[in-house]
C-alpha cells in the first residue's frame, strides 16, 4: 500500500484536514484507526455478539472461535510459540498491574529487589512501589546517561538479590529503543525474570518473543492502531505454574463449591468475567492491518519519519532535543523551546490545526532526571508524511519567531 492509500483509511485525518489543515503528531499517547478496524468493531455487534465459552448455540460458539481466534492472531504477530501465552487485559497498565498481582506478588518476598530503568512510564513505576510495601521489597533505578540511555552497568554487581527487572522497550518520553537482546539474557543469566513494557513498540517494529525472550511483556491495542479498553499481557510458558488468579469470579473457575473454588489454566486464569469481546476481536482486526502492511516496513517508514523530524527540529537554535541521536530512538521526539512552555507551545501549535502533548507524559521521576518539569512531545506514525513534519517545523519556527518579536515589545 502506497502512503496515500494508508492515510486514506483514516476518516478522522481525512475528515478533520477537508477545511484546513490538521496534521496528528501524538500517536504515541494513542494511535488513530483505520475504518478495517472501526468497521470491524460494528460488525461484531451486527453479527457475531454472544457471551464465549458459556453458550450451546451456534452464535455463542461462533463468538468464542473469533475471541479464541484474536488470540491466535496476536501470537503470531509476536512470534509466541503457545496460545496460552497470550492473556487479554485492559491494556499495558492492567498487563503490568496484572503480573503484580498474579505473578510477583506470590513469587516475591522480604528483601528482594526490583529494578525500574528511570525512563520508566508511571504504569511501570506505582504498581511496584505499592507491592514493595506490601511485600517488604525493595526498587532500584537503574541510571540513564546524559543522552537518555541506560548506563552501562556490571550485570552480576547489579543484579545482586534481583528477582525481576521491569523495563520498557522503547521509552515514551526520549524515544530511546532499549537493546533487550543485549539485556535480556544477561540479567536472566543472573536469575532474573524479566517484564518488557512494549506499549510504545509493538505497534512500531517487530516485536518476537522467541526472539527476546521476556519473561512477560505487555501492551496495549489503542497504541497499535486498535480499539481502547483492550491490551495484551505474554507469559511465557515457563512462568505458568508460577500464576495466580488476579481478579477473580467468573469464567476463571474450573469448579466452585460453597467451600473452594478450583481454577481454569492459563490463560483464562486470569480473565475474569465478560472480557471486552468487541475490542478482542477488533484488535485482531488491527493485527491484520498492520501485517498487511508489515512491520518491517512501517519500522523502515518510521525511522525515516522520525529521523527527518529530528533533523529538522535540530536546525531550530530555540530548541533543545531530549534523548539520543535519530538512529537509536523510535517514533517520537520530545523537546523544548526557549523561553515557551510546552503547554503554551502546544496551544499555540493547536491554532494551526496541530496536536503534539506536552507536560509530563506520565513519566515524572525522568522529567526529574532531566531537570525540566514538562516537555513538548512530537511522534509520528504509518499515516504520517514529511509534508506533515515540514507544516509543522514551519508553524513552529513562525511561533519562535512572533514570540521573540512580542518579548522585544515587552523588555
Ligand atoms: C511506555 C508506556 N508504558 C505504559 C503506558 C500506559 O499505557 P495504557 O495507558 O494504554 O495502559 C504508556 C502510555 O502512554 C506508555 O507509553
Amino acid at each position: 500500500m502506497s502512503r496515500k492509500n494508508i492515510t486514506e483509511d483514516f476518516t478522522i485525518l481525512v475528515q478533520n484536514s477537508e477545511k484546513k489543515p490538521f496534521v496528528y503528531l501524538d500517536s504515541a499517547s494513542t494511535s488513530q484507526k483505520p475504518k478495517q478496524v472501526i468497521e470491524a468493531e460494528q460488525v461484531w455487534y451486527e453479527r457475531f455478539n454472544a457471551n464465549i465459552h458459556r453458550g450451546a448455540y451456534d452464535l455463542a460458539e461462533k463468538a468464542t472461535n473469533l475471541y479464541e481466534g484474536a488470540r491466535g492472531k496476536v501470537m503470531q504477530f509476536i512470534n509466541a510459540e503457545n496460545p496460552k501465552s497470550i492473556v487479554f487485559t485492559r491494556g499495558t497498565t492492567g498487563g503490568i498491574n496484572t503480573v503484580a498481582t498474579s505473578w510477583a506478588k506470590h513469587n516475591l518476598g522480604t528483601g528482594d529487589v526490583i529494578v525500574l530503568t528511570e525512563m520508566e512510564h508511571h504504569a511501570n513505576i506505582v504498581p511496584w512501589q505499592i507491592l514493595a510495601q506490601e511485600k517488604d521489597l525493595q526498587i532500584k533505578f537503574w541510571p540513564i546517561t546524559e543522552t537518555g540511555e541506560l548506563e552501562n552497568i556490571d550485570f552480576v554487581d547489579f543484579f545482586q538479590n534481583v528477582k525481576l527487572l521491569c523495563i520498557t522497550h522503547v521509552s515514551n518520553v526520549l524515544g530511546t529503543i532499549n537493546p533487550l537482546e543485549d539485556i535480556i539474557p544477561k540479567a536472566q543469566e543472573q536469575g532474573v525474570k524479566v517484564l518488557v513494557d512494549s506499549a510504545q513498540s509493538i505497534g512500531h517494529m517487530p516485536v518476537d518473543v522467541q526472539k527476546l525472550r521476556p519473561d512477560f511483556l505487555v501492551f496495549s491495542a489503542h497504541k497499535m492502531l486498535g480499539p481502547t479498553g483492550v491490551g495484551v499481557l505474554y507469559v511465557a510458558p515457563s512462568r505458568f505454574t508460577e500464576m495466580y488468579p488476579a481478579e477473580t469470579g467468573g469464567e476463571m473457575i474450573r469448579e466452585v463449591t460453597k467451600d473452594k473454588t478450583t481454577y481454569k489454566p492459563m490463560p483464562w486464569l486470569l480473565e475474569a468475567g465478560t472480557m471486552p469481546l468487541a475490542q478482542v476481536f477488533t484488535l485482531g482486526e488491527a493485527v491484520d492491518y498492520l501485517s498487511g502492511i508489515g512491520m518491517k516496513k512501517i519500522q523502515h517508514h518510521d525511522n525515516l519519519l522520525v529521523g527527518y523530524l529530528y533533523d529538522q527540529l535540530s536546525k531550530i537554535s530555540e530548541v533543545k532535543i531530549y534523548g539520543p541521536d535519530k538512529d537509536k530512538r523510535s517514533g517520537l521526539v520530545s523537546f523544548t523551546v526557549e523561553d515557551i512552555h510546552p503547554h503554551d507551545l502546544a496551544t499555540l501549535l493547536n491554532n494551526y490545526g496541530i496536536c503534539i502533548r506536552s507536560g509530563h507524559h506520565c513519566a515524572q521521576p525522568l522529567h526529574d532526571k532531566l531537570n525540566v518539569s514538562a516537555t513538548a512531545r512530537a511522534s509520528v506514525y504509518i499515516y504520517n508524511t514529511r509534508e506533515d513534519v515540514d507544516y509543522f517545523i514551519d508553524k513552529l519556527k513562525q511561533i519562535i519567531a512572533d514570540w521573540n518579536d512580542l518579548s522585544k515589545e515587552f523588555y
